[in-house]
This record gives structure tokens, sequence and C-alpha cells, in this order.
């Protein structure tokens, strides 16, 4: 009898305090020395919770010269910045449905050339391939953050071993 295919298992969510924006752009580049091409990274949190903000830490650090702005592609949907790894920038906040992230061209770029970053997708995360890091941002009751990161497939849980050794100086969450 065969067993049904299983899925990679996910992480542990990882809960760590961002307290000001500065942790914000320090994770951003941890992440930045830890992304290689064909990674995803899947950001949620609310409107204003820093995932565009996560987002430039993580370019900068990629190389992105800051001459060029870093900014939500709210209506483009899709940037590309020129790190020294490529990076594909996208927000699926204003995408309605599956057969539309196929035309976006998004899908063939992830696991390729480029480290794929992705806001608001995970209403599509069966189609993006569900194997990558998953970002939490959170409002806390002050004026922080608190990140959440949880790895799924093989792919994200390499990429979270390679952060988490990055992620001591980093006050972990209450759950
Ligand atoms: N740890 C932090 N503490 C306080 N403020 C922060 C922190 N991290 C980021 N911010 C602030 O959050 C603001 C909003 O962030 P950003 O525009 O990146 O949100 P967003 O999640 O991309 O929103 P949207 O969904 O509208 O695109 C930034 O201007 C930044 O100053
Ligand atoms: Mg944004």
């Amino acid at each position: 009898m065969t067993s049904p295919p299983q899925s990679e298992p996910s992480s542990e969510p990882q809960p760590i305090e961002l307290r000001t924006r500065r942790d914000t752009t320090r994770l951003g580049a941890a992440l930045g020395r830890s992304l290689r091409a064909g990674d995803l990274v899947v950001l949620e949190g609310d409107l204003g919770a820093g995932k565009t903000f996560l987002v430039r830490a993580i370019a900068r650090r990629l190389g992105v010269p800051t001459s060029i702005p870093v900014t939500s592609p709210t209506f483009e949907l899709l940037h590309e910045l020129p790190g020294r790894i490529p990076i594909v920038h996208a927000d699926l906040y204003r995408l309605a449905s599956s057969e539309s992230i196929e035309e976006l061209g998004l899908l063939d770029r992830i696991g390729r050339e480029a480290i794929v970053l992705v806001e608001w997708g995970d209403r599509f995360a069966s189609e993006l391939g569900d194997d990558g890091l998953w970002i939490q941002l959170d409002l806390t009751k002050g004026t922080g953050r608190t990140c959440t990161l949880t790895a799924r497939g093989a792919r994200g849980q390499a990429l979270l071993g390679r952060l988490l050794p990055h992620l001591s100086g980093f006050s972990r969450a209450p759950e």
C-alpha cells in the first residue's frame, strides 16, 4: 500500500522582537547575508507592518544602490532590483486570482537565478510552491514589531538554518 505524498514539514515558528526600525534593518541585513539565488521569502502582516521596509534592508545588504528606490510594487506588482544576486520584489495585495498570478511571470522566477521576495503572498502559497521562508510582522502595543519566522519545505529550512546564527542578538518574543 502506498502512503499519500507527504509535504515537507514546517519549522517551529521563531518569534523575535524588533523593538526599533534599527532592529528591522539588522534583520534585513541578516537575511541579505543568508539568502541564495532561488530562495523565496513571503512577507505577511498588516498595512504598515514593515514588509517593504524589511525588503529595502535586504536589498541594500545585497548591494542594491541607494540611488534605486525600494518601494511597494503596489500597482506594478513586480519590481526587479539589481542586487549581487538579482531580486524580484512582488506585492500581491491587489492581485485578484490564481489565474492572474500565472500571467504575472512570477512563478517562473522561483528556484532559479533570482531571490524572490513577496508581500501579501500567503493567499497564493500553493501557487508559489510552499517552499521558502514565511515572515509575519505584527505591530506590538508600543511602537515596535514582532516578527515570526517559519520555514516551509526543504529550501525554506535550509535558509532558516543559514539565518539562525545571525539572530542571536535579537530578543525572543513571548509566544
Ligand atoms: N521595528 C520597527 N519599529 C517601528 N517602526 C518600524 C519597525 N520596522 C519598520 N517600521 C516602520 O514601519 C513603517 C511602514 O512600513 P512599510 O511601508 O514597510 O509597511 P508594509 O508592511 O510594506 O505596508 P503595505 O502593506 O502598506 O505595503 C516604515 O515606515 C518603518 O518606519
Ligand atoms: Mg509594502
